[in-house]
């Protein structure tokens, strides 16, 4: 079964049970980031626009299957209203008889929030009764929540199942073109850059990458452990050692597949090793042949940047995976926001995953020069890897 969305659907006069992503940053029970709320706009005002009256669930944090305050999704709601500049309604929770109830009385173009999804057990546990209860308050669902995109929970498998239609939303939508297709059918040159600080957390994505690209940039604190398989000497700098042969083998299959790597050639590095990220210090640069004993490597140098730039500028299409270096601190972010001036200026398709490479790249002033920013971390990551995410499987198995 094809995969269905919103701007196909028959939804005028419809309620909508719509799964959207509102786990957002709270300080003092005020939201810091409301990139989740906005992205789910073009949804919820394209669906209100033909007439549709709109029931909205979210998780919000670690909530461990019972009602706790400091995780209400109240705020959300109030920041939707802003947002939608109409009223938006809070139910106290998420199923029950007063859910139904304000679900019941909608009117075409009213809106309704849901506490909380986690405040149950059964959500996390994909419990099918619990789905069953949540299917109770919409006609249609409509999964818009590209964050949750890869937890097999009620809201995301159950509901589709037991729901008379469901699709997904223009932003699961948006999602799906660019980390789907853009990246399964590439326009060539195809160049991935991955960084962060663990080869572990992407050993999946780059073993599925080296299927796909032309050439792939290794940056951060990961290309440390491919730089010591290789016989280098990376001082205080941190490295996987369990993952010395894992990475010797994917340069290996890197070199079988014809795909071009670049590793560093040059770091900024610290003396400053076992002091906080925020009080160390540049100590200068070094090339990656010559890295002191005490020495700990944060950033890629001037020199790696060029040769990370010269490998992306025949590129036509780009994934970014993870910052180049310990970013956070200003002495150490010149070679993460020189990749995104690099993209910046390519005539290609660029698309960001990763919740840091998406801070990284708002920092840089750029983010509207790139093709497109992933709002998953863990879900973008999972599709990286070219899995099935559990709420595209069952918007296909149960699309109706
Ligand atoms: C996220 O922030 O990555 C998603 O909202 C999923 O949240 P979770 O990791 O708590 O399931």
């Amino acid at each position: 079964m094809p995969m269905r969305f919103l701007d196909e659907m028959d939804i005028s006069g419809k309620r909508l049970l719509v799964r959207v992503d509102y786990n957002v940053p709270l300080k003092d029970g005020v939201i810091t980031d409301d990139t989740r709320i906005t992205a789910s706009l073009p949804t919820l005002e394209l669906a209100l626009s033909k007439g549709a009256s709109l029931v909205l669930c979210s998780h919000l944090g670690k909530a461990k299957g019972a009602f706790d305050p400091k995780f209400s999704l109240a705020p959300a709601a109030k920041r939707l209203s802003e947002l939608l500049g109409r009223p938006v309604a809070f139910a106290p929770d998420c199923v029950g008889p007063e859910a139904v109830k304000m679900a019941a009385a909608l009117k075409p173009g009213e809106v309704l929030m849901l506490e909380n999804l986690r405040f149950h057990a059964g959500e996390e546990k994909g419990d099918p009764a619990f789905a069953a209860e949540l299917a109770k308050l919409g006609e249609i669902y409509v999964n818009d929540a590209f964050g949750t995109a890869h937890r097999p929970h009620a809201s995301v498998s159950g509901v589709p199942a037991v729901m008379a239609a469901c699709c997904g939303g223009l932003l699961l939508k948006k999602e799906w073109e660019f980390l789907g297709t853009a990246l399964e059918a590439p326009t060539r040159p195809y160049v991935a850059v991955t960084g962060g600080a663990k080869v572990s957390s992407k050993l999946a994505v780059l073993k599925h990458l080296l299927g796909k690209v032309d050439s792939l940039i290794i940056g951060g604190a990961m290309a440390n452990t491919f730089l010591k398989a290789q016989g280098l000497e990376v001082g205080k700098s941190l490295v996987e050692d369990n993952l010395l042969d894992e990475a010797r083998s994917i340069l290996a299959v890197a070199v079988e597949k014809s795909v071009r790597i670049a590793l560093p050639v040059d770091f900024v590095i610290s003396m400053d090793a076992g002091k906080p990220l925020g009080e160390m210090t540049s100590a200068g640069v070094c090339d990656a042949t010559a890295v002191p004993a005490e020495a700990v490597a944060l950033d890629v140098g001037p020199k790696t940047g060029a040769l990370f730039a010269e490998v992306l500028s025949p590129a036509k299409t780009v994934v970014w995976n993870g910052p180049m270096g310990a970013f956070e601190n200003p002495a150490f972010a010149a070679g993460t926001m020189g990749v995104a001036k690099v993209l910046a200026g390519l005539d290609a398709v660029t698309v960001i995953g990763g919740g840091d490479t998406d801070a990284a790249v708002h920092a840089s002033g750029l983010a509207s020069k790139m093709s497109f920013i992933s709002t998953g971390g863990g879900a973008s990551l999972e599709f990286m890897e070219g899995k099935e995410l559990p709420a595209f499987k069952a918007l296909r198995e149960y699309g109706k």
